[in-house]
């Protein structure tokens, strides 16, 4: 794949699959714009690339961080061909009847929100360069429930929902959208909810029927794909990455 003369803009791009899409994208000759709430971690990562990446640290729930982030890119590369919006958080776990409202908005708003404002901003970016390619980063919880956590449940079937509605608005203005839905994958988000705890990694691993968690490199690959002209003529896929977890 060739992303020669392109850039891409990836969210959550200071961490796992984020990480890995904004690496596979800059190898692939593209310039790289890496958002994420961590600034220093976004700088961080984008330093490396030197003036081919360009880092912005913001809260991606906020419409405001948002709009900055697309104008500083917009300014930086003047354009934005591919997009992946990966940033996401799992919140916690709670019983359904209880569950917190608090956690919930915070969820449905990163995930969910994020993730619509974002596709907006790069929608209208695409449309005036007369086309792109979105790849959105859903979850095998956007097929399936994933019991404890209505909140994030709902967010990533919500994103699956955007996927589609965009690719079918724009199908015939040139810009593709598609969704990624990893299965458990050995990112920081899932080290932090494993804790070090090599008896419960054991148990995440044999809940994928390859006997092992994903790694954020095989899930960067499938979205870099998505959004590359091998793709041409694909869009509104939800496609699972999880090593035959969901098959659907
Ligand atoms: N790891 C898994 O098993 C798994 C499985 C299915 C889906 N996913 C999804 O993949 C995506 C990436 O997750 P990951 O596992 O690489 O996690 P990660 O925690 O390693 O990376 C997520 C990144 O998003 C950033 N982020 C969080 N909230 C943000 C906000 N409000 N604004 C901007 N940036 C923000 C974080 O700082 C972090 O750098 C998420 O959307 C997650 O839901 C992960």
């Amino acid at each position: 794949m060739d992303f020669s003369g392109k850039t891409a803009l990836v969210t959550g791009g200071a961490s796992g699959i984020g990480l890995a899409c904004v690496e596979q994208f800059a190898a692939a000759g593209a310039n790289v714009v890496v958002a994420d709430i961590s600034g220093e971690g976004a700088n961080a990562v984008a330093a490396k690339l030197g003036p081919k990446g360009l880092g912005f640290g913001g809260d991606l729930a906020d419409p405001l961080a948002v709009a900055d982030l697309f104008d500083l890119a917009m300014a930086r590369f003047g354009r934005v061909d591919c997009a992946v919006n990966a940033a996401g958080i799992s919140g916690n776990w709670g019983a359904f009847e209880d569950f917190p409202l608090e956690e919930w908005h915070r969820v449905i708003a990163v995930n969910l929100t994020g993730v619509f404002l974002c596709m907006q901003h790069e929608a209208r970016i695409m449309l005036k360069q007369g086309g792109g390619a979105i790849c959105n980063i859903s979850s095998g919880a956007g097929f399936l429930p994933a019991p404890g956590m209505p909140h994030y449940t709902a967010s990533k079937h919500g994103v699956l929902g955007l996927t589609k509605v965009a690719a079918k608005e724009y199908a015939a203005r040139g810009i593709r959208v598609n969704a990624v839905c990893p299965g458990a994958t050995l990112t920081p988000m899932m080290e932090k909810s494993i804790g070090g705890d090599a008896e419960r990694q054991a148990l995440m691993d044999a809940t994928v029927p390859f006997g092992r968690m994903g790694r954020s490199e095989e899930i960067a690959a499938a979205a870099v794909w998505l959004c590359s002209d091998a793709a041409s003529f694909v869009s509104g896929e939800s496609m699972a990455v999880d090593g035959a977890s969901v098959c659907r």
